[in-house]
């Protein structure tokens, strides 16, 4: 791919199908004598250049819109999965072995195995702030480099955090299945009795850049916010944004609402099991938009059948899409198809980093959010 591109103003386009001064087949790859040697002008030379994406060959595993990929295949040649449902791993590895690039979602593991099958592959790039799907260790011994989507998405999965915290302090999942249900009689006074969110105490698990933003909206709600992380934060920037630290035991033990905003790896495998969750009140909300695996799935909902803590609201799930069905059995749990990043905007400026990301990998240039510097020096060309 970058042999082409540095050959590209000198040898005469015989990569430019296109080209409207392109006479040569397209597959002709004898040398050109010296007087087919057409110096193309600036504006020539850089549609040239962009023509010459086209050769790169991308596989776009869950591609947001129509209109998205009809500008990739401007650029490059493009192999999508148009119909959404997802490929199981043999599929994805056996589509995957031609292709420079990967546009994938946080759902499609990228390991050794796949790797191995992609001889060509220069590039993976997850659309997705998270990536505890791609093993890092195996794209840097191969010189893939692997890319994520930071920062695009912060305020949209806060929003979706504080709208799962709400939905179970006031029960709405449970109030609004009994409306459908058609088992309103008239107001009462102990209806749907839930939980005041205002003055109450969030524990953010997690302070990132979620975090953050889900405690400036906290803020807003007059509550008391304490968080965890593995590094404390500066005295001058807890009081900044108003938080308070506590060690795990201490937030686990106070926090009226307990929102998890912290990567998954296998350190953290679990976090929050059968121990922790008896440290909680018993009035306790937990909320995950974080990840599957952070949460002992089997053991939340032990505790939400026994009432050991009031409530869970949830986005993410061990094993997903094959979620525990003993959460379905349970009126205090709000649960979600992973939906955090959902919206049109945010989806979009995802896709888009993504996109840059892969460009500029394939052009030979550092991606913007590369994620393995370490494979930067030994990178396939
Ligand atoms: C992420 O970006 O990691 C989300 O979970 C995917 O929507």
């Amino acid at each position: 791919m970058s042999g082409d591109l540095k050959n590209s103003c000198t040898r005469p386009c015989s990569f430019t199908g296109t080209h409207r001064e392109n006479t040569r087949d397209t597959q002709d790859h004898t040398p050109a004598s010296p007087a087919a040697i057409i110096v193309l002008p600036e504006s020539e030379r850089k549609e040239t250049l962009r023509t010459a994406f086209m050769k790169a060959r991308i596989l776009v595993t869950r591609p947001p819109s129509n209109a998205a990929l009809v500008e990739l295949r401007r650029r490059f040649s493009v192999e999508a999965n148009e119909q959404g449902s997802a490929w199981s791993a043999e599929e994805l590895r056996l589509r995957a072995a031609d292709k420079d690039g990967l546009l994938i979602s946080g759902a499609d593991r990228i390991d050794g195995p796949l790797l191995d099958a992609t001889p060509k592959l220069k590039v993976v790039c997850n659309v997705a702030v998270g990536y505890n799907n791609i093993d890092l260790a195996a794209c840097s011994t191969r010189g893939v480099l692997a890319t994520n989507t930071p920062g695009v998405l912060d305020e949209t999965t806060a929003d979706l955090t504080w709208a799962l915290l709400l939905a179970t302090a006031r029960r709405l999942p449970e109030a609004e299945r009994f409306m459908r249900a058609g088992q309103w009689q008239g107001w009462r006074g102990d209806t749907f009795m839930g939980r005041d969110v205002h003055h109450a105490t969030l524990g953010i698990i997690g302070l990132g850049r979620i975090g953050l933003a889900v405690a400036r909206r906290a803020h807003g709600f007059s509550m008391k916010v304490l968080y965890h992380n593995r590094h404390r934060l500066s005295r001058k920037v807890e009081q900044q944004w108003g938080v308070t630290y506590a060690t795990l035991p201490r937030l686990l033990r106070t926090a009226d609402f307990i929102s998890l905003h912290l990567p998954y790896s296998p350190e953290v495998h679990h976090l929050i099991g059968e121990k922790q969750i008896a440290q909680m009140k018993p009035s306790a909300v937990l909320v995950n938009a974080a990840r599957g695996g952070l949460v002992d799935d089997v053991a939340l909902i032990a505790a939400l059948r026994s009432r050991r803590i009031a409530a869970a609201g949830l986005d993410v799930f061990e094993s997903e899409p094959n979620f525990n069905s003993g959460f379905l059995e349970l009126d205090n749990v709000a649960i979600l198809p992973h939906i955090g990043s959902a919206t049109q905007v945010t989806r979009q400026a995802m896709f888009q980093l993504a996109v840059k990301n892969l460009t500029a990998a394939l052009a030979g240039k550092r991606p913007p959010s590369l994620l393995n510097p370490a494979a930067w020096k030994n990178r396939r060309r």
